[in-house]
C-alpha cells in the first residue's frame, strides 16, 4: 500500500516537472528555463538576469580550455584569459578578525572554484595587516579588522593546490600591493608557490614575444607574478607590472562606451614595448544586479573598442566583477572571441579549424 501511494506520489511530482519546464536533469541547453543547476547541462548553473532575460535559465558557468581545443604551442601573449577582480572579495568568506565585515564584495567563490571554472588571472590587494600579509579594501589607505577578508596564505595554498593537480596550466597573479619589504616574498615561500616561480629575468622586455606556453610547462615555470611597488623588482625578484602590461581605466571610466583610455599608471595602451594588454570592465562600485549585463555585450563591445586603442591588439586579460553572471556566455564567452581572435581571427574560438593557416572558420 504504503508502496503504491509513493509510486502515485512520484508520478504526480514527475508528470508536474514535466509540464513546468520543457527540460530537466542535465538536459537543459543554454538559454532554456531551468528551476535548479541540475536541470541545466555540464558547463551550465541556472541564473536569472533579469536586465537580460525573463525567469530563470542555463547560462555558462565555465571556460573553454583553449590549450586543451587547440593547442599550447604558442606564446603566452597569443591566448587570452578570465581574470577575476579583486578574487579575493568573496561573499560569505569566513570572518576572520573580531569583528563583523563591513565592506563590498567582488566575487561569488572561493579561489579553488574560480580556478576550476576557469579564471586563470587573479588579481588581489595585499596589505601588512596584523603581524602578516593580508587581503584587503583598503580604507583611508589601510587595512582594518572590518575591511579584512584573510590572510592572503590561506589563499595562496588555493593556489599551490590548483597548479600542483592541473599540471599544465598557468596561473597569472597582479597585485594591488601594499606589503613591505620582504614580506611577498615570505609568504608565496610559505605558501609552496615558489617552485612555479617565473623568474622576471625570462619576462620579455621591449614588446617580444614571451616563451611559449608549452616551454611554461615543461619548465614548471606556471606562476606571474606582477607587483604595483616598482622596486621590488629588483629587490625581490617580483616584476614591476607596468613593465610588461598596459591597462584600460578601471570601473566607470572604463565603461564608457568607445572610449579605452589607459589607467594613470600604465603606459599609453598602444604602448607595443609592453606585450601584455589587460582589459577591464567593472563598476566602480561593485553591483550584482548590473554585472549579468555588464559581462555581456557590453563587455564584447569594449573589447573591440580597446583592440583600436591597443594598436590593434586584442586583449590578453579582462578582468570583471561576478565572473559568473551573465546573459548567456558572459565573460566566458569574452574569452572565447578573444582567443578565436588570437588564434585563427574567427569569433569564436570553437570555430578555429585546428591545424588551418588559411583563416577558414567553420560555423559555430
Ligand atoms: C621558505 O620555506 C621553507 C619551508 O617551506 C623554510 O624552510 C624556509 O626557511 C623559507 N625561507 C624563507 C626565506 O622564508
Ligand atoms: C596551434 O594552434 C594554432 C592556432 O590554431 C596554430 O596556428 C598552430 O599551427 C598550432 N600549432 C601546432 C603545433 O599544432
Amino acid at each position: 500500500m504504503r508502496y503504491y501511494q509513493n509510486f502515485l506520489l512520484i508520478t504526480a511530482v514527475s508528470v508536474f516537472l514535466t509540464v513546468a519546464s520543457a527540460c530537466s536533469n542535465g538536459q537543459c541547453r543554454l538559454l532554456d528555463e531551468c528551476s535548479s543547476d541540475g536541470d541545466c547541462e555540464s558547463g551550465l548553473y541556472c541564473f536569472s538576469c533579469s536586465q537580460g532575460f525573463s525567469g530563470s535559465r542555463c547560462v555558462r558557468s565555465t571556460i573553454t580550455d583553449q590549450f586543451k581545443l587547440l593547442n599550447n604551442s604558442l606564446p603566452f601573449n597569443k591566448y587570452a584569459y578570465i581574470t577575476t577582480h579583486n578574487a579575493y572579495a568573496i561573499d560569505g568568506y569566513p570572518l576572520h578578525t573580531p569583528v563583523p565585515r563591513v565592506t563590498f564584495t567582488n566575487q561569488e567563490d572561493m579561489i579553488t572554484s574560480q580556478l576550476n571554472n576557469g579564471a586563470r588571472g587573479l588579481m588581489l590587494d595585499t596589505y601588512d595587516f596584523d603581524g602578516d600579509v593580508w587581503m584587503c579594501h583598503s580604507f583611508g589607505g589601510q587595512c582594518h579588522d572590518f575591511t579584512a577578508f584573510g590572510p592572503a596564505i590561506d589563499y595562496l595554498k588555493e593556489i599551490e593546490a590548483f597548479l600542483s593537480a592541473n599540471t599544465e596550466e598557468i596561473i597569472t597573479l597582479i597585485l594591488e600591493d601594499y606589503v613591505g619589504p620582504s614580506g611577498l616574498t615570505k609568504v608565496f615561500n610559505d605558501s609552496g608557490l615558489m617552485k612555479y616561480w617565473f623568474p622576471v629575468s625570462n619576462m620579455p622586455k621591449n614588446g617580444e614575444d614571451w616563451p611559449l606556453v608549452s616551454d611554461m610547462v615543461t619548465n614548471n615555470q606556471r606562476l606571474l607574478v606582477f607587483t604595483s611597488i616598482q622596486s621590488k623588482e629588483a629587490s625581490e625578484g617580483i616584476a614591476y607590472q607596468w613593465n610588461y602590461m598596459v591597462e584600460n581605466q578601471y570601473g566607470d571610466g572604463g565603461m564608457q562606451p568607445g572610449s579605452c583610455p589607459n589607467r594613470k599608471e600604465s603606459s599609453a595602451m598602444d604602448d607595443k614595448s609592453k606585450s601584455l594588454v589587460l582589459v577591464n570592465y567593472f563598476n566602480s562600485m561593485s553591483s550584482k544586479s548590473a554585472s549579468c549585463k555588464d559581462n555581456s555585450g557590453d563587455l564584447i563591445n569594449m573589447l573591440h573598442t580597446c583592440y583600436g586603442a591597443a594598436g590593434n591588439r586584442w586583449a590578453n586579460f579582462i578582468a570583471v566583477d561576478y565572473y559568473k553572471r551573465s546573459e548567456g556566455g558572459g565573460s566566458f564567452q569574452a574569452v572565447d572571441f578573444l582567443n578565436g581572435k588570437l588564434l585563427c581571427g574567427c569569433d569564436d574560438v570553437h570555430t578555429c579549424v585546428p591545424g588551418s593557416t588559411s583563416g577558414a572558420c567553420t560555423p559555430p
